[in-house]
């Protein structure tokens, strides 16, 4: 195949055969082909699109480009979660424990945060001790143990994605809903999963600002999923503001440890009981949602979600008593209130905004490889549609140095937009998608 005819097919809108498309991948992965071909490719792919065809034989390519997980010794079904990424988007840390104290096993592969987006791997790592750094063969002897284990993406998994992205990243060329859908999927399905529950987020912390295109990249995906034959179910849910109150890696741990002690914030519990009870459907643990939703509100307020959280950390070298004395996680030296100057109602707050503001502070990183701080962050006390009064605390800052607390605090005034108009706060989860076999 000459690349420079492949690259004028996609520039005048033609289908690539499924044997052009699997060239491209190998020789990607052999970095056999030059980065500004890929990248007027990866162009013309982001202005014309891929059939659906296209995308799932793209997706079959970029799984197989590296090792796939067999983990079928560990369970007859393995079931996944991911999210698109978010602001104070802590779920895994408490979806993952209840899900494996219902018995279904959690084997996951999760990232760091970038730009205003949070990372799992960085959250779990201000637990002191916590280690991330499980290779395929500590992964499995971890879940079989504990049921529970959850390890960086290593990179013998989709190599082709990764060299992709890094490409996308430096050529604008990320926003495409073939490539971001065929990236998620075929990480997802290389990692080993026979089912996936996706947590699309929408608004302005999010990928996808409107619901119409969460939508659309959510059934593009369920339709990779179906095409290689995997359970697919997706929750649209919201990112206008963050999810939960805490945003910053140890106060997001803190927030889980209180959701699984049965003192979350109520959109942060409600999301992770609908992502949990959609996965033990999946899982097929629970047969209906009626009993998936009762299972997981019992292994809730029964502690059993924070008990599997206590033995998670202590299997992976973290301290345990997080789970009972928040006070051992990292704690910031200047914690200052940033409060209302007027009376009136939270109109919004912006997800995109809190999440770069935190970054600022030190809890996120511009670029991949730098380090974070995980004690700094922000503490809302309100959320949308809540009524507040003039000199009422609106978020709290935890910051390294007072001059970082005030620059946030500046910054964090204009993105807690309040005025006289009551509002109706936005629905934590817009919809959710089955999976197929989920609804016949
Ligand atoms: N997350 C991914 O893994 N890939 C994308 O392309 C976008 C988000």
């Amino acid at each position: 195949m000459r690349m420079v005819d492949f690259i004028a097919a996609k520039r005048d809108g033609q289908e690539h055969t499924a044997a052009e498309l699997h060239e491209l991948i190998t020789r990607l992965t052999a970095d056999d082909l030059h980065d500004y071909q890929l990248s007027a490719w990866l162009m013309a792919v982001l202005w014309r699109g891929m059939t659906e065809r296209e995308t799932i034989t793209l997706t079959e390519a970029m799984i197989h480009s590296g090792e796939v997980l067999d983990l079928h010794d560990l369970a007859d079904w393995i079931v996944d979660k991911h999210s698109t990424g978010g602001v104070g988007d802590k779920t895994t840390l408490v979806v993952a424990p209840l899900v494996a104290a219902a018995g279904l096993p959690v084997v996951k592969m999760s990232g760091r945060g970038l730009g205003y987006t949070g990372g799992t791997l960085d959250k779990l790592e201000a637990i002191p001790g916590f280690n991330v750094n499980l290779d395929i063969d500590a992964l499995r002897t971890t879940v079989q143990a504990h049921g529970i284990a959850l390890a960086g993406q290593t990179a013998q998994l989709a190599p082709a994605d990764g060299k992709l992205y890094a490409l996308r990243d430096v050529t604008a060329t990320v926003p495409s809903l073939p490539l971001i859908a065929s990236s998620i999927m075929s990480k997802k399905i290389a990692s080993g999963a026979d089912a996936i529950a996706l947590d699309v987020k929408v608004g302005r912390g999010a990928f996808m600002e409107t619901l119409p295109e969460a939508r659309a990249l959510a059934e593009l995906m369920m339709r990779i999923g179906q095409g290689l034959g995997k359970q697919v179910s997706a929750l649209l849910a919201d990112m206008s503001q963050p999810l939960g109150l805490a945003v910053g890696n140890a106060l997001e741990v803190a927030e889980a440890v209180r959701t699984l002690a049965g003192c979350g914030p109520a959109d942060l519990v409600e999301h992770c009981l609908v992502l949990s009870a959609e996965m033990l459907l999946l899982g097929k643990v629970a047969g209906t949602p009626t009993e998936a939703r009762q299972r997981v509100e019992q292994l809730l307020s029964s502690g059993a979600g924070l008990d599997k959280f206590r033995e998670w950390v202590a299997a992976q070298q973290g301290d345990p008593r997080v789970a009972d004395d928040l006070t051992l996680l990292p704690s910031a030296p200047v914690i200052s209130e940033l409060v209302s100057s007027q009376d009136g109602y939270i109109q919004g707050i912006d997800a995109r905004e809190v999440g770069l503001i935190a970054g600022a502070l030190g809890a996120g990183r511009e670029r991949k490889g730098e380090a974070v701080d995980p004690a700094v962050g922000i503490v809302l006390h309100h959320k949308a549609g809540e009524a507040v009064s003039r000199n009422q605390p609106l978020a709290a800052i935890h910051a390294r140095k007072t001059e970082q607390a005030d620059a946030a605090a500046r910054r964090l005034d204009d993105a807690i937009r309040i005025g006289d108009e009551r509002v109706a706060p936005p629905p934590t989860v817009y919809e959710v998608l089955c999976a197929p076999a989920l609804t016949s």
